[in-house]
């Protein structure tokens, strides 16, 4: 129920302006979002790369309303790279397709998107396709079996998410053309018809398809902070004696610090993915879901300040 509100209220721009001008909410967000700067987000990459752990950089915004904003997003992501490449950072970039232009038009949204490309090939760093909602996964898909991976092969990797009922396929799809998957739960709201409804069916596929991508695979990322799982691919990659050098486990800026640490100290590779920008809200409103703890933290917080300074 709570989750269920977090995500649509994760689709009401109209509350964002409120959300953003609150100070605590803001300071809320910045546990979960490097800063608002390219500058803040390498920084935030440079402590992880201390700890030797590698980061992804995601410049938060999601559906964009018109070229322009589309073009702006993309040459920001060109930025992103070039300073990657110039800081020498142990980074990558991730990007939504929503962002490149998916809902305006496919042939801009490829377009946008081989820019990109062309100036991750220049540098030879690797970029990864969120996965959005269901509404998207077909075009993500299509965009990525049609056009990029053919074109861009090893630099470019999308996003499977195990609450899909449609997944096992995906995954199959995706590992006979040597794609590059990252695998998550699914952080969207979805209807019982495309996705499994109940966590303990999301939880089984995750252990699923994380044994057949960590078997046969292209250097698969788990994504995930479910320590049960993650304690269910140390056995697993144990047991067949695949090494570590064959997967990254991956989790959210914020999340689990305990956990990425000690992770990486057992020797896995491990990456964070490192959202920053000034569109955090929505990206907030996702993580708030995942957690009613957090929820009730914030919620109390801001009611009291609301109180206080009227
Ligand atoms: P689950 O939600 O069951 O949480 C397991 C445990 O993790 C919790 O008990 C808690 O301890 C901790 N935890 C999880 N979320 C937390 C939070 N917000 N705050 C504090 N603790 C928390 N989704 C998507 O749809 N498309 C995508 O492209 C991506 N990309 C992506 C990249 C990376 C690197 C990660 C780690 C995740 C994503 N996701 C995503 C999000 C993903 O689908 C999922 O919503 C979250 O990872 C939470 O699911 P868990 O697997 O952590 O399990």
């Amino acid at each position: 129920m709570i989750r269920t509100g977090f995500l649509w209220l994760s689709e009401r721009r109209g509350v964002f302006n409120f959300v953003k001008s609150n100070r605590i909410a803001r300071h809320f967000a910045s546990r979960f979002v490097a800063g608002e700067t390219l500058d803040t987000a390498i920084e935030a990459a440079r402590r992880l790369n201390e700890d030797g752990i590698s980061a992804s950089l995601d410049l938060l915004g999601e559906s964009v309303t018109n070229r322009a904003e589309a073009a702006a997003a993309r040459d920001e992501v060109l930025r992103i790279l070039d300073r990657i490449a110039a800081t020498g950072a142990d980074a990558n970039v991730s990007i939504k397709l929503t962002q490149m232009g998916l809902d305006l038009d496919y042939d801009l949204c490829r377009e946008n998107a081989e820019r990109v490309l062309d100036k991750a090939r220049e540098h030879g760093i690797f970029v990864r396709l969120d996965m959005e909602s269901s509404a998207y996964t077909d075009r993500t898909l299509s965009l990525f079996h049609d056009h990029l991976h053919p074109k861009y092969q090893g630099l470019v990797g999308v996003v499977i998410q195990t609450s899909l009922r449609r997944s096992s396929e995906d995954i199959d799809r995706l590992i006979a053309t040597g794609a590059r998957v990252r695998l998550c739960k699914g952080a969207y709201a979805e209807p019982p018809s495309v996705a499994f409804p109940d966590k303990r069916d999301v939880d089984a596929a995750y252990a699923t398809l994380a044994e057949r991508l960590l078997e046969r695979g292209e250097y698969p990322a788990i994504a995930t902070h479910d320590e049960e799982l993650i304690r269910h691919v140390e056995e697993y990659v144990a047991r067949r004696e695949l090494p570590a050098s064959r997967f990254e486990f991956q989790m959210l800026y914020g999340v689990r610090r305990d956990l990425q640490l000690e992770l990486r100290k057992k020797g896995y590779n491990v990456r964070v993915y490192v959202p920053f920008g000034t569109e955090w809200y929505p990206y907030l409103m996702r993580r708030l879901a995942e957690r009613p703890a957090n929820v009730a933290f914030m919620i109390a917080n801001i009611l009291r300040e609301g109180v206080t300074s009227r």
